[in-house]
């Protein structure tokens, strides 16, 4: 890294459940310091709403609202003023849709925070989703390039553009940082303590790894919500992602 130190955030911990109470037991759960950041994704906010982003806040957690727009520019620039009133900390946004998209979508969180009086959410752009393979990339979306090189390109058009970070597998954080600034964020999922079963993740690294490989932020789900003792479960993981390895 240089000798330069990287701003690292708390965990973020991805609230993937269907309903108001369970979000609620987990919200509950977690009320620990330092306290996580917890991630609303599409089925949470779908199925419950801003409820469940009003109550996270109201319980004292940063929210990290992953809904990944994708749209025309008008469109996806009317969205986030309404995600930017919301208060939110960092949101998505697919860094396909092009400059003039993420730049709506830019200038709608600024305008939403704004009328809002808080400050606007870090916007975050998703590259290629790790559902995405070389195979696909070339045979349905017709991209000529690799694709490393296709995020690479994706962070840099979104870094360009003014957005804060990018959504990435810590795998792909060097090739990341080859293209762009040192402020700029790389968020990592696919996160799992040594031991910890990997569920559906191909590619995992540890809280520990991610953090060597320069992520900003990591994303974590199941080997914290679903263990039996949650906030046992982050504290060892923020533990290992924030605290100075002792020699
Ligand atoms: O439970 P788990 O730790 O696998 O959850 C990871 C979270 O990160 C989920 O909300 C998932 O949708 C999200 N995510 C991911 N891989 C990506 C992008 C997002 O796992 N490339």
């Amino acid at each position: 890294m240089g000798g330069k130190i990287l701003k690292r955030f708390v965990p973020m911990v991805a609230i993937d459940v269907a309903t108001t109470e369970e979000a609620s037991a987990l919200f509950a759960a977690l009320t620990v310091e330092p306290r996580p950041i917890v991630k609303i994704g599409m089925e949470l906010y779908y199925g419950r709403g801003q409820a469940v982003v009003k109550e996270a806040k109201r319980r004292g957690f940063k929210v990290f609202l992953d809904l990944k727009l994708y749209d025309i520019p008008n469109t996806v620039h009317r969205a986030m003023a309404a995600i930017g009133l919301l208060g939110v900390d960092f949101t998505t946004i697919h860094a396909a849709g092009g400059s003039e998209m993420l730049a709506a979508g830019l200038a709608g969180i600024q305008e939403g925070a704004e009328m809002a009086g808080v400050a606007p959410a870090k916007l975050l752009a998703i590259t290629q989703l790790t559902s995405i393979d070389e195979q696909i990339l070339h045979d349905q979306q017709h991209v000529a390039c690799s694709l490393i090189e296709s995020v690479q390109s994706y962070a840099q058009l979104a870094e360009q553009v003014g957005l804060a970070g990018v959504v990435c597998s810590a795998q792909e954080i060097g090739a990341i940082r080859q293209v762009t600034g040192p402020e700029f964020l790389c968020v990592t999922p696919g996160i799992r303590p040594a031991n910890a079963v990997r569920d559906d993740q191909k590619r995992v690294v540890t809280p520990r790894q991610a953090r060597d490989l320069g992520s900003n932020g990591i994303v974590v789900g199941r080997p914290i919500t679903q263990s039996a003792d949650p906030a046992a479960s982050y504290q060892k993981i923020q533990q290992a992602f924030l605290k100075e390895a002792t020699q």
